[in-house]
């Protein structure tokens, strides 16, 4: 940094600590500081934090390459007007010259640099550092005080590009991350992660200071009282000027503040345990993910950018599988408990759920319409239904994350509501195709808008008359015939939905078990709107598809002998169990029950050579998520496997034929891709003895689809070098703790973390 000399106005805590972690990075200028209070100077100049002092600008300022403003935000016109007065003197060189703030309220300055200048100088740059103590003056100095917290710069549009460079480097030169934001941003956002909870807190100790019991108030508060009102301590006069400053964007936030009490007020008074219950849930769980997000990086003020994570799998080649697992609860029954329970009328205790980013975000869309869930911990949810009509609506658009099914099957639930709603996602869920969904919800008179090409966002009106429609479906989808059902809970007559092959029918089991009629005339399932759904429990399966990653693995390693627990085997669902054994594989069912309707198993697989088939197309879409898992079986095969029909699979979380090609293509697997499948040239041989290598190592790009980051994880048993597989966060998605359970049955994957932008 080439500052040969910083000034800084206002030697408070900010001011203060600035100087001190400057000086303790070594800045290579001269810090001088001008305050009022010739005592603070004196405490700074003793601290060894400044090297000059005084009270005046004037004798400071020549030399002058930057001027740091930290007076209280009031204070800040007459100490603008007075810098122009100066500067027009020529007491510095105003070409080199850079001026920053540190005020908490960014509009009123902006306002005061206005009437001091007549303008924004090009050379002024404002900015606010969020970080702070409810300790004041400069004997409070922390040199750490920047250290990983956030500081905004609030430029404008013609701020010189070099005096925004220079200020960053200032600040980043004490530990902070730099950030920009406009004005009147940074005044909305202050307003209510700063000013507004101290605004409660100086409120909430005065309101009880005034009570006459309250000595006793204060000696028996404890916790609570305590956390909640530490900043009740902070500087008054500091703050009286930060509300006079900042009033509109105050005004507004206490305003959302004070509707959100008045709700609760309400719900305390007439004891709706529900309501109370929905508030505190939602609010719990915000707490919990904003300090999930607090940890990564420290920040103060509470409004967050998310940091993305860049996740990577490198697995050693090499290791077998043994061992007695159950892998989580499944997908599509977490996303469908949560949906019906919701709807029904009385308690739904969910056990099993898959605590995975998908089926949470269908958690977490409901608890924003007002339902209140409690959980999950530990796989077990309990969901007060409001009924079919008792949903509320959303406070703004509800996200998917990642999620087909959450988005399909939203489009036909919410279709029905009252009120309108709005359907988001991640990137590979905003390219995905919505309009097989759209289009027959229309036709059953829902008011629907996509973005071009039919893809998310979906915008969807609401109070819209529904009525059954009898539709033939023009692909193999679990998730429209679910969609279109959930419609005709609140459409008027019947609602048909013709598959063109068996697809998963977790919706129609689960909606028979909540009493609700649904019927089936041979590839047709049919209900009629008007009904009712009663709640009762919910017991959730291990996922097939999650399974089918291990089954793979103990398939195509010598040695291994692994028992999976409690697997859904419904029978739409266990095509990859009649794919593995056409193949060759030793596969063997015990302990089948039938548990809420679902029926389970306990798998256990040993080791056998596989060989390539032709896989019979009437198991396409009873074996649809588990085609990455089934690739590898066929790369480690003798003979090749060819599979059409599935072309599917280029409309999931990625275009998973292509995908998985590209990664064969690395480990030197042969492939040849059709538009509707793939032929792999498996590469074990006739005699196999199960001690060779198949395949090479490599760097694979998971595209960030779940599958095909886990597929490749199992390939890794066979392998003769290294896989690194990128991309591989959204393996949460599904299947949260992946890794760990891999790696307990003997496989050899370590996690690597990088920060994305
Ligand atoms: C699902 C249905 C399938 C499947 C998806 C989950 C469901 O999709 O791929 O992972 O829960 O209904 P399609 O029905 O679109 O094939």
């Amino acid at each position: 940094m080439n500052e040969p000399r910083l000034l800084i106005v206002g030697l408070g805590l900010i001011g203060g600590s600035l100087a001190a972690a400057l000086k303790e990075t070594g800045f290579p200028g001269e810090i001088v500081a001008c305050d009022r209070n010739p005592r603070e100077l004196e405490q700074a100049l003793s601290q060894g934090i400044i090297d000059a002092g005084d009270t005046s600008m004037v004798n400071l300022l020549p030399r002058t390459t930057l001027i740091l403003l930290a007076v209280p935000v009031l204070s800040m016109q007459t100490v603008l007007v007075e810098l122009a007065r100066l500067l027009d003197k020529g007491l510095v060189d105003r070409e080199r010259l850079v001026i920053t703030d540190v005020g908490s309220t960014k509009a009123s300055i902006r306002a005061a640099t206005i009437e001091a200048f007549g303008k924004i100088p090009s050379n002024l740059v404002l900015g606010h550092p969020i970080a702070g103590s409810e300790r004041s003056g400069v004997a409070a100095a922390n040199p750490r005080l920047f250290d990983r917290h956030k500081v905004i710069l609030t430029p404008e549009k013609d701020t010189a590009p070099d005096a925004l460079a220079r200020v960053r480097r200032l600040w980043q030169a004490c530990g902070a991350e730099v950030m920009e934001m406009t004005v009147e941003r940074h005044d909305q956002v202050l307003a209510r992660t700063s000013h507004l909870p101290h605004l409660l807190a100086f409120s909430l100790v005065d309101t009880l200071a005034r009570q006459h019991q309250r000595q006793d108030i204060f000696r028996y508060a404890a916790g609570g009282f305590r956390d909640f009102t530490r900043i009740a301590g902070s500087d008054p006069v500091m703050w009286r000027d930060i509300f006079l400053a900042n009033r509109d964007a105050v005004l507004d936030a206490l305003d959302d503040f004070q509707a959100g009490l008045a709700g609760l007020r309400k719900a305390v008074e007439q004891a709706d345990g529900d309501s109370m219950l929905a508030i505190f849930d939602r609010a719990s769980h915000a707490r919990r993910y904003f300090d999930t997000l607090l940890n990564q990086s420290s920040y103060q003020a509470g409004y967050q950018i998310m940091q993305q994570t860049i996740l990577s799998f490198r697995v050693s080649p090499g290791g077998s599988v043994s061992r007695r697992i159950r892998v989580p609860g499944d997908k599509s029954i977490s996303h469908r408990s949560i949906m019906l329970g919701a709807l029904a009328e009385g308690v739904t205790e969910v056990s099993g759920f898959l605590e995975g980013e998908d089926s949470l975000a269908t958690l977490q869309a409901f608890r924003d319409m007002g339902v209140a869930i409690e959980g999950p911990s530990q796989g077990r949810v309990t969901i007060h239904g409001v009924g079919l009509h008792g949903l509320k609506p959303p406070p703004g658009p509800i996200y998917l994350g990642n999620s087909g099914t959450g988005m399909r099957l939203f489009a036909g639930l919410l279709s029905g509501q009252a009120f309108d709603s709005e359907l988001t996602g991640d990137a590979s869920l905003t390219k995905r195709p919505m309009n097989r969904v759209a289009e027959p919800l229309r036709q059953m008179g829902a008011q629907i808008d996509t973005a071009p090409e039919g893809r998310p966002p979906l915008k969807i009106r609401g109070g819209q008359a529904l009525k059954g429609i009898d539709y033939e479906m023009p692909v193999a989808s679990a998730q429209v015939k679910s969609c279109l059902l959930l419609a005709g809970l609140y459409a008027k007559g019947e609602t048909r939905v013709r598959e063109p092959a068996p697809t998963r029918d977790h919706t129609e089991r689960m909606l028979s078990g909540f009493g609700y009629p649904v019927r089936r005339e041979g590839d047709t399932a049919i209900l009629s709107g008007g009904g009712t759904l009663q709640a009762g429990p919910i017991d959730v399966p291990a996922d097939i598809s999650s399974a089918a990653f291990f089954l793979v693995a103990a398939a195509i390693t010598p040695g291994s002998d692994l028992i999976l627990e409690h697997v859904g085997i419904n029978p739409t669902r266990i095509g990859v169990l009649n794919i593995l054994r056409a193949m060759g594989a030793d596969l063997e069912l015990s302990g089948q029950q039938e548990v809420g309707g679902e029926p389970v198993a306990d798998i256990r697989i040993r080791y056998a050579p596989l060989r390539g088939i032709d896989i019979p197309v009437d198991q396409v879409p009873l074996a649809i998520d588990e085609f990455p898992a089934l690739f590898i079986a066929a790369a480690n095969a003798c003979g090749t496997t060819r599979l059409r029909g599935a072309e599917e699979l280029r409309v999931k979380e990625s275009d998973r034929i292509q995908a998985m090609a590209s990664g064969l293509d690395i480990l030197g697997v042969t492939n040849t891709v059709r538009e509707d499948g793939i032929d792999i040239e498996g590469r074990a041989e006739k005699d196999d003895d199960g001690s060779r290598v198949h395949y090479g190592g490599g760097r694979i790009d998971s595209l960030g689809d779940h599958r095909i980051a886990m597929a490749f994880s199992i390939a890794g048993l066979r392998a003769g070098e290294p896989i690194l597989i990128e991309n591989c966060a959204n393996v949460a998605t599904s299947f949260p703790g992946f890794v760990d359970l891999a790696n307990q049955v003997g496989m050899l994957i370590e996690t690597e973390t990088r920060e994305g932008s």
